[in-house]
């Protein structure tokens, strides 16, 4: 069996890690990433992390507008998926180099897994909304996430090859907790347990607007416990170009972190101001309140029940997130038993037998 698995965005990697241990118990996989993202935080970290070997191959496309990306990374990959003619081709979420590459493979006919198929929002809403959609009306093998997930694809009529085997991301959180790491991270960050929230942004929604982020920021300064801001590249760029006043040192901002570092800092933290998608999911796993900066989110579980409160880019919402709202503690197994890279991994054995 040949099986090629491509990424290209950190959470990509992150995703992969869970997964590919799995299969290379039954196949040959060849490892291929985009370079969407190419700092080392972003990218060399989370292969060091994981001890996984470097990708086969670096298409090394880089920054630039979603056609150009998703373009350059069409014309670079296709002669590689022509090179290994693997069985089946493994793309992760919603990314460019998801939709990029999903293309390329069913250009070629190959059959494309969809890791986090059916996740959707109502509309058209985002980039990742029109990479989802697209990529899962030419995907061969869904394996959504979550029931919401799953009962979307069957509701689009993908019934066929529509497997619900839990969230490799849960998988790899659930192995990953480990005892004791709170230590280093007081040493390292000077924080005490619960008594700091963490904050990631990256959304367009929240950094294309200069006033949108200053707003968000002026709004933390107010904290009277330490806010961690392990911070996002694109967020990187916005930020320098704001006075060095509109927020004061309650704010502290660090590089991207290593995963084994984020989980805790998330696991200590008293709550999780957010606008990741995966990060709003880890921090349901692990009972951490989560602030969603954004009105949408593709885990409506989490906020049913109770985990998760959507702000947007609304300051009075989320000044009474941070200091009122009271979640929910009662949570249910949404994303699945940590199995969901061995459940995966045996369908996709069991489809490409039988192709
Ligand atoms: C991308 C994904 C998003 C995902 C996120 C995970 C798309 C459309 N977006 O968003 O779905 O949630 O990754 O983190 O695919 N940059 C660097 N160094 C890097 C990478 C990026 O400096 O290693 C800067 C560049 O200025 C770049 C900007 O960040 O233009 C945005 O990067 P890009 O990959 O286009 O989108 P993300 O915001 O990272
Ligand atoms: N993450 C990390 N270091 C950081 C911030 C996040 O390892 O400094 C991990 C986090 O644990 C999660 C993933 O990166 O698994 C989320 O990635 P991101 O927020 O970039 O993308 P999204 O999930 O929104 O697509």
């Amino acid at each position: 069996m040949r099986i090629v698995s491509i990424v290209g965005a950190r959470p990509q990697i992150i995703k992969s890690a869970a997964l590919i241990p799995k299969l290379k118990k039954i196949s040959k996989v060849t490892t291929i990433h985009t370079g969407q993202h190419y700092d080392f935080e972003m990218s060399k970290l989370h292969y060091n992390t994981f001890n996984l070997s470097s990708p086969k191959y670096n298409l090394g496309v880089g920054s630039g507008s979603h056609s150009l990306q998703v373009g350059k990374i069409m014309m670079k990959l296709e002669k590689f998926l022509i090179k290994e003619e693997p069985d089946i081709v493994i793309v992760y979420g919603d990314t460019n180099s998801t939709l990029a590459s999903a293309v390329t493979a069913a250009k070629l006919f190959l059959p494309i897994a969809h890791i986090e198929a059916g996740l959707r929002l109502e509309r058209l809403l985002t980039p990742e909304e029109i990479n989802r959609r697209s990529v899962d009306s030419i995907t061969s093998l869904f394996f959504p996430p979550t029931r919401f997930a799953m009962e979307n694809l069957i509701s689009e009529g993908h019934i066929r090859n529509n497997y619900l085997c839990g969230d490799v991301m849960a998988d790899i959180l659930l192995n990953s907790i480990q005892k004791d790491h709170f230590s280093i991270i007081n040493k390292v960050y000077g924080i005490e347990k619960k008594e700091y929230n963490l904050l990631t942004i990256h959304r367009p929604v929240n950094t294309n607007s200069l006033s949108g982020i200053r707003n968000i920021l002026l709004e933390l300064s107010k904290s009277e416990i330490p806010i961690l801001f392990p911070i996002h590249p694109r967020t990187r760029i916005v930020i320098e170009k704001l006075s060095k006043t509109t927020f004061n040192k309650q704010i502290k901002i660090i590089d991207p972190v290593d995963y084994i570092t984020f989980i805790h800092l998330e696991k200590f933290s008293k709550k999780i101001i957010t606008d990741s998608g995966g990060v709003q999911k880890e921090a349901y796993i692990q009972g951490i309140p989560c602030i969603t900066l954004m009105n949408w989110t593709c885990w409506p579980e989490t906020v049913k029940e109770g985990m998760n409160t959507l702000v947007g880019t609304d300051i009075s919402k989320l000044e009474e997130a941070i200091n009122c709202w009271e979640p929910n503690n009662v949570r249910k197994n949404l994303f699945g038993d940590g199995r969901a890279s061995i459940n995966i991994t045996n369908m996709i054995r069991e489809f490409i037998e039988n192709k």
